[in-house]
């Protein structure tokens, strides 16, 4: 994943470099490190393990200055994290000094073959060889950087955003992308550059962007107007957009982490989404893009779902909402399975991308896969301007703003209601919800922010429920119908977070096999909030009762059939079956917050993660 930054203008880097960096940190956060660079001195590198306070603190009193830098944080692929495989990375000479997003899959034979040409290599990773491939086709063909970039890069496969600055060309940063995102940012009458993984290291600077394409390559000289090429050495004229980013969302305010902020942000969020879109006096879904795209959505013979982690889930609620309310068929496939099965698609498919940061690379190679055989794609995506909302022929974002911890909270429940709004719209027009219904859930809608606000009150209670699992080792998560993907979402953000094992299955699976795993050590989390499936879900509960787990129900307000039977309950207001999992997610969130803040185990920032994936 990895987040790179740079600079090149008329103030020191090195502030710009590190405040970027802490932006992008959600990318990974193994390695930090920076490389600097002024007329006349040598080029300095810094890095560091862990994360950029670490890097802050390495280069206390060391020399800083520069008007021209790089610099990443990174989410190790290949080679542990450390600070040998840190980025930047030098070439053999010191000349030149490299920062990388993304996986160059054919790093083992360039590196045997420069190895024979008498390079050698100090880190493990795989970033290391695109330097040192730079600076031997420079030594090769006499040529300059840009050049030595294209056509290094021509001999590269894989994934890569990176940027490369060279000790001999000290007015010059060059930058190239492909499947790993990269924005130039434009400031004042060409006086300064940035580049960055995504806008936000740029936003504070300049509102003018060039967000590269796939195999463009962009060379940045000071006082001059950028210059972008692709592989082939043509000329590529530079799309510049104005894009606007709103940082007060990026504030954790009072609170102690940004996952507890975005959880609690969830009923604000959820208006914003619905915005404009739920016409409650009119008792109406508008939405734009079915406006704008009535014919491919509303006679769509076949949809199919790609997406990962939670959005997945979002996406196995969405099956049941288009099925159930527009009668047609939904597949939900894992983007990274979708991308290599030879899918039976094409013209007429419609596929829908759910995404949260809009960069997850699987997502965006399936997306490109379903586009080649024809499909139309619909993009539900979070982040403004990101390359999945761009590569969509048309999509509608779910506006819950910038989501910061890395376990998704607030973008689960707005793709959630975004897939309810399209469900509700394109089934109105296809005539296949009755309208009876049709207003019901609209009007219900309508009352789910405050709803959510009163799921929230049982905040304290469950963090008191909390307080028993700190030592759990394993958890089960069961749910029925529209609930099901709500335990695989419950069981997905304890893992992350709290490092304990958990899984989540459909309730009346465990008979099948997962049953034998109950004893009175198993904490079973039981999801009954559906009216129609409860009868069914409280023997359910009964058949785990019967082998002794520590049964948490979630059930609804006045329920007194499950309080008899659980050891915890919590509950939330009724609401239809179809809007359930909006009110059941909430509980499961703070529920893996708490468990996961009683284990002193960081929060936003889980180990292994990173929030934007954007390798493969
Ligand atoms: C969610 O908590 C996860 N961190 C992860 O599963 C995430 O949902 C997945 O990587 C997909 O990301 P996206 O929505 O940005 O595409
Ligand atoms: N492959 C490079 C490394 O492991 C970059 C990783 C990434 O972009 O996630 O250092």
């Amino acid at each position: 994943m990895c987040g790179i930054v740079g600079y090149l203008g008329k103030r020191e880097a090195f502030p710009i470099l590190i405040a970027g960096l802490k932006r992008l940190e959600y990318r990974g956060y193994d390695s930090a490190g920076v490389a600097l660079l002024s007329s006349g001195k040598d080029l300095r590198v810094y890095k560091e393990k862990g994360k950029v306070a670490n890097l802050e603190q390495l280069v206390a009193g060391r020399d800083l200055s520069g008007t021209i830098g790089i610099a990443h944080t990174r989410w190790a692929t290949h080679g542990e994290p450390s600070e040998v495989n840190a980025h930047p990375h030098l070439s053999q000479s010191g000349r030149l000094a490299l920062v990388h997003n993304g996986i160059i899959e054919n790093y083992s034979a360039l590196r045997e073959s420069l190895r024979e040409k008498g390079f050698t290599f100090r880190s493990s990773t795989d970033t290391e060889v695109l330097v040192q491939l730079i600076e031997y086709i420079q030594q090769k063909y006499s040529t300059d950087l840009p050049s030595a970039v294209r056509i290094s890069l021509n001999k590269i496969v894989g994934a890569y955003a990176i940027a490369v600055i060279d000790r001999e060309e000290p007015d010059m940063i060059v930058a190239a992308r492909k499947s790993s995102p990269l924005v130039v940012g434009i400031g004042e009458d060409n006086k300064e550059f940035f580049i960055a993984s995504d806008a936000s290291p740029i936003a504070d600077y300049t509102s003018q962007m060039v967000y590269l394409d796939d195999g463009e390559i962009v060379t940045i000289r000071r006082g001059k107007p950028i210059q972008v090429i692709n592989l082939n050495n043509e000329t590529i004229d530079p799309k510049i957009e104005q894009v606007e980013m709103d940082f007060g969302k990026m504030q954790k305010g009072d609170f102690p982490h940004f996952m507890l902020k975005e959880i609690f942000d969830q009923p604000d969020c959820i208006e914003d989404c619905m915005r404009g879109r739920l016409l409650t006096s009119k008792k109406r879904i508008v939405l734009s893009a079915l406006q704008l795209h009535h014919k491919e959505l509303v006679e769509a013979k076949r949809i199919t779902i790609i997406s990962c982690g939670t959005s997945w889930h979002a996406g196995l609620i969405g099956k049941q909402l288009l099925e159930s309310y527009c009668r047609i068929p939904v597949n939900v496939e894992y983007a990274s399975e979708f991308r290599y099965s030879n899918p039976v698609i094409g013209k007429g498919d419609v596929v829908i991308a759910i995404s949260q940061s809009g960069e997850t690379a699987d997502t965006l190679a399936a997306i490109q896969l379903a586009k080649e055989k024809g499909a139309y794609i619909f993009g539900i995506v979070n982040a403004v301007g990101s390359s999945i909302a761009r590569a969509a022929s048309m999509g509608t974002y779910i506006h819950v703003g910038p989501e910061i911890g890395v376990a998704s909270t607030k973008a689960f429940t707005g793709q959630v209601t975004v897939l309810t709004l399209l469900s509700l719209a394109i089934g109105r027009e296809r005539g296949t919800i009755d309208p009876e219904t049709y207003q019901q859930i609209v009007t219900e809608l309508a009352n789910i922010p405050d709803k959510i606000r009163k799921v929230l009150k049982s905040n304290e209670h469950i963090e008191e429920i909390s307080k028993m699992f700190t030592y759990a080792k394993n958890f089960i998560y069961l749910g029925r119908g529209y609930n099901y993907p709500v335990a695989l979402e419950g069981a997905l953000k304890l893992k992350e977070i709290s490092y304990i094992h958990a899984e989540g299955y459909p309730a009346a699976e465990m008979k099948h096999g997962p049953i034998a795993l109950i004893d009175a050590d198993m904490p079973v989390v039981c999801i009954a909030t559906d009216k129609t499936l409860y009868p069914k879900t409280v023997s359910n509960i009964q058949e785990i009762k019967a082998r002794h787990g520590h049964i948490i129900a979630i059930v609804p307000e006045g329920d007194v059939t499950i309080h008899k039977i659980a050891d915890d309950v919590i509950e939330v207001p009724e609401t239809l079956t179809c809007l359930t999992p909006l009110l059941s997610t909430i509980p499961l969130q703070l529920l893996a917050y708490h468990i996961a803040v009683r284990k002193d185990l960081n929060v936003d920032q889980p180990r292994n993660l990173a929030k934007s994936v954007t390798v493969e």
